[in-house]
């Protein structure tokens, strides 16, 4: 019989006092549940970028052969070494100084920039389920015919607000990609000059792609069909096959391959507790938590896994440079809705990756973080400062310009007007100390997927020199001092 052995007897350990760790984790999972996140972020519908369509559609966006002067393709303003962005205000198109030159060195002949607006990132576009652009004049729609059928599909600028582009497949991506073609300030400059209608544009454009009946000058080198038949994997002519149609398709293929949603604040809400640091975990329960409890309350619109409800709203960000209305305003929503309570509103911006793509707002007014927290805090003052360190003469894209002050003209009167009318919305300014304005920066910053902040990553997105160039006028994007980016 074995010896009765007491058990040993250890004292009861010492309560472990909570680590300021461990109840702020405790903190941010109650706002995680509640907010109903899972860290995954749904990429259901888009493509990875070996998909032969993709690799046509990168070197599609690559060309500057789809300008009208052949002299801007869509990765001038919207390059995977940028972050799908350009780094720049307002964006610049045709007209540069030097062409290949693409980020914070690109630079208009006259100095300012021509396109009223801000360069979105590219990356996970492919996400956004109704809309894209600022105003979302992209939209994805349902409409009820005369027979009561229920419809959905997308509406453009072709076919005006709330009425279905017939002309167009039901993919944003695909939709979109017709219309910086057609623009003169972003690609088209002074080519095509005698096509009346934006299809004729379209059909010129892939008449000099496919390299068929086209009055412009034919391309000197062009690979194209060769190119279009691997993809499509068929050999029908250039005619049949080489349609705006098809470079669109191609094109949105394209940018539905870039996927990048792999955060350290995914990894943390998929359980990796120590994808964040301190100062970030604090800036995320302001994040997800209510002014009225003393938070940032930026939930209620930056919400879900991709940190946007996809709404429209007046935050009375400045707004610079030509605007999009006879007196250089950038009214937003409203000039696509015609409803005057959309007067200023524009997309709530995904903020997944939003270290990589400043300048920040529709018009890029706030080349940092800091400065987009502050203005919720007191859009009043944030405002009145702006302008009175001199608003587009303080960007770092203007600040050599000696007209610079150009880009000033209206705005002051306009952004007030935008202020007036937020005061009537339910949004409250928030309260922030110093040191709560660098966390929420802070959690801002942990909003990167891994990939798309390593150059190397993000090399497959970009052509490399041993893939065909079709027609020899790849965008080969460089600095100022002419490095390669
Ligand atoms: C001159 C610079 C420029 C060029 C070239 C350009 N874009 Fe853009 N892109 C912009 C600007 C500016 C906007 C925002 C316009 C707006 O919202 O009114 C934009 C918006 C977009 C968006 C919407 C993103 C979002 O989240 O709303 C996509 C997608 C896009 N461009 C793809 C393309 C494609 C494809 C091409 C080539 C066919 C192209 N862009 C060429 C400047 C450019
Ligand atoms: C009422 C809805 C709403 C709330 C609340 C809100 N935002 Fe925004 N946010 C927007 C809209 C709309 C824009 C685009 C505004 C513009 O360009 O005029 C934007 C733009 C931004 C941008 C710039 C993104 C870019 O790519 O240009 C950042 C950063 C941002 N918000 C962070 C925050 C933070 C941090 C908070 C909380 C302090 C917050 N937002 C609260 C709607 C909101």
């Amino acid at each position: 019989m074995a010896a009765f052995t007491p058990r040993p007897r250890f004292p009861p350990p010492p309560p472990v006092p909570p680590t300021q760790e461990s109840q702020l984790d405790r903190q941010l999972n109650t706002l995680i549940t509640v907010n109903g996140l899972t860290g995954e972020v749904h990429t259901h519908g888009t493509t990875t970028i070996d998909d032969p369509l993709a690799q046509l559609g990168m070197k599609l966006f690559f060309t500057k052969a789809l300008g009208g002067e052949s002299s801007v393709a869509c990765a001038s303003c919207h390059h995977p070494a940028l972050g799908g962005a350009d780094a720049l205000s307002l964006a610049i198109g045709v007209d540069t100084e030097q062409e290949d030159v693409v980020g914070r060195g690109r630079r208009h002949v006259d100095g300012l920039a021509k396109v009223p607006r801000n360069s979105p990132t590219i990356f996970n576009s492919g996400l956004s389920p109704n809309a894209l652009f600022w105003d979302g004049r992209i939209e994805r729609i349902r409409t009820v015919d005369q027979n009561g059928e229920a419809k959905v599909g997308i509406s453009t600028p072709d076919s005006g607000f709330g009425v279905i582009d017939e002309a167009v497949p039901n993919n944003l991506l695909n939709a979109l990609s017709r219309f910086p073609v057609t623009s003169k300030e972003e690609m088209r400059g002074t080519g095509f000059e005698n096509a009346q209608t934006n299809q004729a544009i379209r059909s010129h454009i892939a008449a000099k792609i496919g390299g068929y009946a086209s009055e412009e000058a034919p391309l000197a080198t062009n690979d194209w069909l060769t190119q279009f038949r691997q993809a499509f994997g068929n050999n029908r002519p250039a005619e049949d096959l080489i349609t705006f149609d098809s470079i669109a398709m191609a094109l949105g293929r394209y940018q539905q391959s870039l996927n990048f949603v792999d955060t350290h604040w995914h990894r943390y809400v998929r359980g990796d507790k120590s994808a964040l640091t301190q100062a970030q975990k604090r800036g995320a329960v302001l994040f997800f938590t209510q002014p009225n409890q003393g938070g940032a309350g930026c939930v209620t619109c930056h919400s879900g896994e991709r940190f946007t409800n996809d709404g429209f709203f007046n935050l009375a960000f400045p707004q610079i440079g030509p605007g999009k209305t006879a007196q250089g305003q950038d009214l937003g929503r409203a000039t696509i809705t015609q409803n005057v309570q959309d007067n200023f509103a524009f997309r709530v911006p995904s903020l997944i990756n939003v270290a990589l793509t400043a300048p920040y707002g529709h018009s890029g007014v706030f080349d940092h973080l800091s400065q987009v927290v502050r203005h919720y805090v007191n859009p009043r003052r944030s405002v009145d400062d702006y302008f009175a360190r001199g608003g587009a003469c303080f960007l770092v894209q203007f600040r050599r310009d000696e007209n610079c002050n150009d880009l000033n003209e209206g705005a002051i009167e306009s952004t007030h007007q935008a202020l007036r009318l937020l005061a009537q919305t339910p949004f409250q300014p928030v309260r922030l100390s110093p040191s709560e304005i660098d966390e929420l920066v802070e959690f801002l910053n942990a909003l990167t997927d891994v990939c798309a902040s390593s150059r190397d990553c993000i090399d497959k997105y970009i052509p490399s020199q041993q893939q065909t160039d079709p027609d020899n006028l790849r965008l080969n994007a460089t600095d100022a001092r002419g490095n390669s980016l």
